[in-house]
């Protein structure tokens, strides 16, 4: 680590800013909003849409935004400035940088909800392992009606979903209080590929037990009637919301990186070990969703009432269980620490705060949305704030945040920080940041010029208006 200028640090190796970035990326955006949904739009239609989406619009936004922020060094708005400033363009596109730290606050909010669920499964496997020891499976002599009903009835108990998700909050505002280094490294270092490996290997394992080949067809059989507007729209905001893009993450991010880090190169990376960890989550999930007759549509409970009766089959399912629901804690820590740096990193440099203090501003912020949030699965089920938006009609709280960052924010952000690399931003500065050459430097940049804007303009239209 080491401190350049006004206090802001810098990931201590290349490889840890990897992590870091692939840390952000993979997270709850992979294992639970992923399969819930593809099994909302209908699967392989919206598959293979998201899969086009990471490659073509993804990929090409995410170089842009860790370019921003390395260039700039600073939050996310301030990044925008310095670019801006160095290319001899007006400070204003910074609103790129502060609208999309609002956002990431949003998203945070409700983030929290879905990892004290993470947290209350955590609870759940402890609980089994100690009361039936290591033989046989999970849940072992009890009906799987009754480990469905888990999700529905955590749903069901507001006091715990707002228990669960301040804790949840809690811990991302220890770490990130300690700071990006200290506080956030080693949990992506050592971690995740440790994640990666149970992950694959529960697969696996339900590759050879669970419902396979229904589950590939699902996920992969291509319908054009079925890719509507709306779909392309979900599919986009997923493909964003799962590498963190549209909405200051990767800015933030990138200026904790070094001058020496191949931005080009390191994008790679990041965008093909997040999409592979979402298409792992589909395997897994789909095989059991179809195996055990639940709804492909079930919407945000999706991971959370399939996977535990893969657990219930399997040998040592307790343990497995408890070190599956762990590992996706950890990755989940990961991300929210991200989406809680933006806003923070925002706060404390622009008040001149000590870091600690932006953190808990910013924290306590997020734990009163977070409570609405919470409360959108009961108390206040029947509260739709965005009534009169028509695709947000039906949305309770939670929904309409995750609806309106992931289907408006991420969008529009990447439409303008397309605009702001591609047309204002000196070319010279680009090129030199970018870590391309040749050919794929002709790709990325008509890319962001052309394809990247006009291509989400109009899935934006249609999605909303379509
Ligand atoms: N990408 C993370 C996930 O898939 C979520 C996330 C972390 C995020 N930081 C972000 C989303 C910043 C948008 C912006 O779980």
């Amino acid at each position: 680590m080491a401190a350049t200028g006004k206090g802001h640090e810098n990931w201590s190796s290349r490889s840890a800013f990897i992590l870091a970035a692939v840390g952000s990326a993979v997270g709850l955006g992979n294992m639970w909003r992923f399969p819930a949904e593809a099994g909302e739009n209908g699967g392989g239609a919206f598959v293979l849409f998201y899969i086009f989406c990471v490659l073509l619009i993804g990929l090409p936004v995410l170089l842009s935004e860790v370019l921003i922020g390395r260039h700039g060094q600073a939050n996310a708005q301030e990044s925008v400035r310095k670019v801006a400033r160095d290319s001899n363009a007006s400070e204003g596109w910074g609103i790129i940088g502060s609208m999309g730290v609002f956002a990431a606050f949003l998203i945070l909010s409700f983030y929290c909800v879905v990892g004290g669920w993470v947290v209350y499964y955590i609870g759940v496997f402890l609980g089994d392992l100690f009361q039936t020891g290591l033989s046989g499976g999970a849940f072992e002599g009890r009906d799987p009606e009754e480990i469905k009903g888990l999700m529905p009835g955590l749903f069901g108990n507001g006091g715990l979903m707002v228990g669960l998700n301040l804790g949840f909050l809690a811990i991302t505002v220890f770490f990130v209080a300690r700071g990006v280094s200290s506080g956030i490294e080693w949990v992506a270092v050592y971690l995740m590929p440790l994640f990666f490996l149970l992950f694959l290997a529960i697969t696996i394992y339900g590759a050879f037990t669970g419902n396979f080949g229904e589950a590939v067809a699902y996920l992969f059989t291509f319908d054009f009637s079925k890719l509507t507007g709306e779909v392309m729209l979900a599919a986009v905001g997923q493909a964003f919301f799962s590498l963190s893009l549209g909405v200051a993450g990767m800015m933030t991010y990138g200026a904790y990186a070094n001058r020496d880090t191949n931005l080009g190169e390191t994008s790679g990376i990041i965008a093909g070990a997040d999409t592979g960890v979402a298409l792992l989550a589909g395997l897994a999930i789909f095989p059991i969703v179809f195996a055990a007759g639940l709804a492909t549509n079930a919407g945000p409970g999706l991971m959370f009432e399939s996977l535990p009766l893969a657990f219930q089959a399997m040998p040592l399912g307790s343990l497995i269980g408890l070190a599956f629901f762990t590992m996706v804690f950890f990755a989940a820590l990961t991300s929210s620490v991200s989406l809680l740096e933006a806003p923070t990193a925002w706060m404390f440099e622009k008040f001149n705060l000590p870091r600690p203090v932006g953190t808990a501003i910013v924290g306590l912020g997020a734990a009163v949305l977070g409570v609405l949030s919470a409360l959108s699965f009961n108390d206040m089920a029947d509260f739709r704030p965005l009534a009169f938006i028509p695709i947000f009609a039906e949305a309770n709280f939670f929904d309409a945040l995750d609806g309106v960052t992931a289907k408006l924010f991420m969008p529009i952000g990447a439409i303008l920080t397309c605009i702001f690399v591609g047309w204002i931003a000196d070319a010279k500065l680009i090129d030199d940041e970018n870590g391309l050459d040749g050919a794929l430097h002709q790709i990325w940049r008509a890319l962001v010029r052309y394809v990247c804007p006009i291509i989400l303009a109009v899935i934006l239209y249609f999605g909303l208006f379509g």
